[in-house]
């Protein structure tokens, strides 16, 4: 298959570098450092599940160049796709499929308002990847899961190019089972991470200090429960107890956990606020939905941490 992995990061790297490796036509979009030294050394890949090296690799800064493609990994922070966005139209062809990575569940729609709603495919990874030098990328956990689906995906029902993409990507090494409803699943892993992520970056607290603590507990199980409400009242069909189910996610991590949101902010880089806390303050209000915990999250990190919201 002929893909296009725009940002070749923690997502982006490894996905796209395991596609790659098992033979298919993957080009990536870099830039600075990191476009040079894959361009000259190919991409390095350090995994929990075997490493590996793509070289020499398809690399480019120019999107536009790279012509129509069957498959399209948009793999850029939420801050950083509008101008990805404007390069994807070049990238289409009668069929292309474009998978969001993005946590938050706005990117699909951000994408759908550029390629309409038929060329998305709204999708989640599930992984612990980062960029850890020019031309490398580390996979240091998680089930390295890529879950996508059609936009309107009947249950049970594939697509032929879902399939086709569900194929390629478990004949690569990683994992990517077929969801039953792509929306419930995208709002579970908000109703995880944005919580986690509001909360931890509010009280600067490991997941272990969240889930031990009483207080700080019931914390993150109410703001789970506001996600709970909003996605209810948006009509998402997520599993029954899923807040009880997600606490039991929580004690399974391990102790020292953060989110990205939080070492973001906490660096003083830009971060993913916006589509995370943000969102959920923005859709609550739409939805005529109450999520005051999430209102004090957004405040406290925004007065926090100037620009936090800028990107
Ligand atoms: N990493 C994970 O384990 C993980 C897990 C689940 C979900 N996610 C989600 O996946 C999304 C991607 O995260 P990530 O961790 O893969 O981010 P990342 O490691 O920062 O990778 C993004 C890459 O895209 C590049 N990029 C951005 N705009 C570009 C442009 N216009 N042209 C060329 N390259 C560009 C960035 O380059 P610069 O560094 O130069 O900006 C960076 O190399 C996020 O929404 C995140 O929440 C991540």
């Amino acid at each position: 298959m002929r893909i296009a992995v725009l940002g070749a990061g923690g997502i982006g790297g490894y996905f796209g570098g395991r596609l790659a490796a098992s033979g298919h036509e993957v080009t990536f979009v870099a830039r600075g450092a990191h476009l040079e030294a894959i361009r000259e050394h190919g991409l390095v890949v350090t995994s929990a599940a075997g490493d590996f090296k793509v070289e020499p690799a398809r690399v480019t800064d120019d999107a536009g160049a790279i012509g129509a493609v069957d498959a399209v990994l948009l793999a850029v922070k939420t801050w950083q796709l509008r101008p990805v966005l404007e390069t994807l139209p070049a990238l289409l062809g009668p069929d292309t499929a474009v998978i969001t990575t993005q946590n938050g569940v706005e990117a699909p729609g951000q994408v759908a308002d550029v390629v309409g709603r038929d060329a998305v495919l709204p999708g989640i990874a599930k992984i612990f990847a980062f960029i850890d030098g020019p031309g490398r990328i580390t996979h240091a956990g998680g089930p390295a899961s890529l879950v996508f689906d059609e936009w309107a995906a009947a249950p049970g029902a594939s697509s032929d190019r879902v399939t086709r993409l569900r194929q390629a990507v478990t004949t690569s090494g990683a994992v990517s089972p077929a969801p039953d409803d792509i929306w419930a699943e995208l709002w579970s892993k908000m109703l995880f991470v944005v919580p986690f992520g509001g909360l931890g970056a509010a009280l600067d607290s490991t997941i272990g200090e969240l889930r031990s603590t009483p207080s700080r507990r019931a914390l993150l199980e109410d703001a789970m429960r506001e996600v709970e409400t909003l996605a209810r009242a948006r009509g998402i069909r997520l599993p029954d107890r899923v807040v009880a189910g997600t606490m039991a996610f929580v004690d399974d991590q391990p102790a020292g956990a953060t989110t990205s949101l939080q070492r973001d902010l906490l660096e003083g880089k830009p971060s993913e606020l916006d589509a995370w806390t943000g969102a959920v303050v923005r859709l609550a209000s739409e939805s005529g939905v109450d999520a005051p915990l999430h209102r004090l999250l957004l405040e406290v990190l925004t007065s926090r941490h100037p620009g936090a919201l800028l990107g």
